[in-house]
């Protein structure tokens, strides 16, 4: 049991394959209340997306092999039925995607699947969930909703269609709401516009929210708390704060060196990492970073031979690395933090 709204318990997706077992999450754990957001963060490929399926249960049935406990509000889905965790989608938790067009209808108008959503759990009639539709529509920002409810996706652009979509997740009240690279695919102005309303949603909706990104600054103002992957494990986990003003991790600091800037073209990062990361079948062995930390040499040859652990350096801040805590705030006061700042 547990007392937490949504608890993620050493959380495992294994996917076995021809060419071997891909280990796409690997021993995750995380706790979010209602109200709250948590920012998962991390590059392509860190194992964000089979994370967030997998609290969806949408791996059932599949070939995936999921273990591990996911409990949301008091019911463990692991272990549940694939029909009783596809009851409480769309009820109980709803997803965004980050492009609205793989997860819209193309052939039917946009108030026709919001409806159709809504219907599902509601007992109302067409004109009831038309009027539903409607008020939605106009909650999230579409002008002239009464209009815009009849045309087909391929009308809307992508901000608008990103919009219907959020309008369709929360048609159904969720509990728990989960958006992957939710503004990925749009251009800036649009972005801070779709974080905007996602944050005052938020507040009205009273939902826990999940914001998944390969880019540190999406979160950074909307999250409490924040989770960095890498290779299928959590390497920094954190209140917010925690993790922009004292992080910890060597991995963390590329992140923020590479976060996009506004006062700059957005391709154009400012410390990317370098290399890329690890194929999921062959995890380097010791610190799955250690190919990519140029740390790896302070921590007596510990980061090639043995798996770090998540442990507390302080006050419910947790990091993944075998350099002692000295080290690492050494590090950052010294080298990474005075260089984030000139650049
Ligand atoms: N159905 C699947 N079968 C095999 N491997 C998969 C499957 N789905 C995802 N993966 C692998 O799992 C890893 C993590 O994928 P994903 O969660 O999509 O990454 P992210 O969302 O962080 O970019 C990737 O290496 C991907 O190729
Ligand atoms: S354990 Fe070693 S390789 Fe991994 S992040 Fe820490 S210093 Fe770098
Ligand atoms: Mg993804």
């Amino acid at each position: 049991m547990t007392e937490h709204f949504l608890d993620v318990k050493d959380l495992k997706i294994h996917f076995p394959t021809d060419d071997g077992l891909v280990r796409s999450v690997d021993g995750l754990s995380f706790q979010l209340e209602r109200g709250k957001t948590l920012g998962i963060v991390g590059e392509s490929g860190s194992g964000k997306s089979v994370t967030s399926l997998g609290i969806l249960g949408l791996h059932k049935g599949g070939r995936a092999r999921v273990s591990g406990e996911i409990w949301l509000d008091g019911e463990e889905l692991v272990g549940a039925s694939a029909e009783h965790v596809r009851r409480l989608r769309g009820k109980k938790m709803a997803m965004i995607f980050q492009d609205p067009l793989s997860s819209m209808h193309p052939y039917y108008t946009v108030g026709a699947q919001i409806i159709e959503a809504y219907r599902i759990h509601h007992k109302v009639t067409k004109k009831v969930a038309r009027k539903h539709a409607i008020e939605m529509l106009g909650r999230v920002g579409i002008p002239q909703p009464d209009r815009r409810v009849d045309s087909y996706p391929h009308e809307f652009s992508g901000g608008m269609r990103q919009r219907a979509m959020i309008a369709m997740a929360l048609s159904c009240d969720p509990e728990l709401l989960i958006a992957d690279e939710p503004t990925t695919a749009l251009d800036v102005t649009v972005q801070a516009q779709i974080l905007d309303l996602m944050r005052d949603l938020q507040r009205d909706f009273n939902a826990a929210l999940i914001i998944i990104t390969h880019d540190l600054g999406v979160v950074a103002e909307l999250s409490d708390d924040i989770l960095v992957m890498y290779a299928g494990k959590a390497i920094e986990y954190g209140a917010a704060e925690d993790i922009f003003e004292r992080p910890e991790h060597p991995y963390t600091w590329g992140l923020l060196g590479s976060m996009p800037r506004l006062d700059r073209e957005p391709t154009e990062r400012l410390l990317p990492i370098k290399g890329s990361p690890p194929s999921l079948i062959n995890v380097p062995p010791g610190c799955a970073f250690h190919p990519r930390c140029a740390y790896a040499g302070r921590t007596g040859g510990l980061s090639t031979t043995a798996v770090p652990e998540l442990a507390e350096t302080e006050g419910g801040h947790l990091v993944r690395c075998h350099l002692s805590r000295e080290q690492r705030r050494e590090v950052w006061a010294t080298e990474i933090k005075p260089n984030l700042e000139s650049a």
